[in-house]
């Protein structure tokens, strides 16, 4: 695992951006994962001011995750955020866009297609994952297997708790969602993780430093043998 402890956020979204750049320029890549997040906000602010002029349609891209009940059009879904921090400024294919439905009328069926998805097209080449401050990657709450699928889960309570923030009031948080498992996740060929902030150091502690543990989600990224963290000094500070 390559762990890049940056000394402020600006250079945490200029590293992470670049890193994304660079295996779209340098590789054969030809799908991303994608993540949400407040984190992932700026980074995706520096691709679109980066790849403005870059060709993307060969690209397939897949979204970590949904909260369940929210239509796409909804604001706060997640397709909704991606579409209007990242797609509609850049020239990804609308064909080659995908992401999980979470109205989907046959919810388990949606996650098994999107299984399906990802396999027959050979896999997500890099995987951009945030951490929660529970160790959560994707929405693979505590206590999520290493080898889980896409599937609808839970949230916990901070989840609930912390996500809260944007939507007018706590009662209108989905308490589910559908996820890419954590199987799914290692499957990806490369894993780019972004954490800033020290209420992410508890977190990031667990998952670089203390032996892998179904505790802490992200931790499972330690059996993965291509792992690079982008971490500014706050989250950093307890490694
Ligand atoms: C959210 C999302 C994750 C995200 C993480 C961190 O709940 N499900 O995909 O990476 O939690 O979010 P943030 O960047 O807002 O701290």
């Amino acid at each position: 695992m390559k762990v890049i402890v940056v000394k402020n956020l600006e250079d945490a979204y200029f590293q992470s951006g670049n890193t994304i750049i660079n295996h779209l320029r340098n590789s054969q890549a030809n799908s991303i994962g994608f993540a949400t997040g407040a984190t992932m906000v700026p980074v995706y602010k520096f691709l679109t001011e980066s790849l403005r002029k870059y060709n993307l349609s060969n690209i397939r891209t897949f979204n970590l995750d949904e909260y369940i009940g929210l239509s796409n059009q909804h604001p706060l879904s997640y397709a909704y955020y991606m579409y209007e921090h990242l797609f509609n400024q850049l020239s990804f294919d609308q064909s080659n866009i995908n992401l999980l439905d979470g109205s989907a009328g046959n919810i388990e069926k949606e996650a098994q297609n999107y299984e399906m998805k990802i396999s027959l097209g050979g896999g997500i080449d890099l995987q951009l994952l945030g951490v929660g401050r529970n160790g959560h990657i994707g929405f693979n709450e505590p206590g999520s297997k290493f080898d889980s699928v896409t599937r609808v889960v839970n949230l916990a309570n901070i989840t609930v708790k912390t996500n809260s923030k944007f939507f007018h009031n706590s009662n209108e948080v989905p308490r589910a969602a559908i996820t890419m498992g954590i199987g799914t996740i290692l499957r990806a060929k490369k894993l780019l993780v972004v954490a800033t902030g020290k209420e992410k150091a508890i977190a990031c502690k667990k998952m670089i430093n203390e032996v892998p543990t179904v505790l802490c989600p992200a931790s499972a990224i330690q059996t993965h043998s291509n792992v690079t963290v982008v971490l500014d000094q706050s989250a950093a500070s307890l490694l």
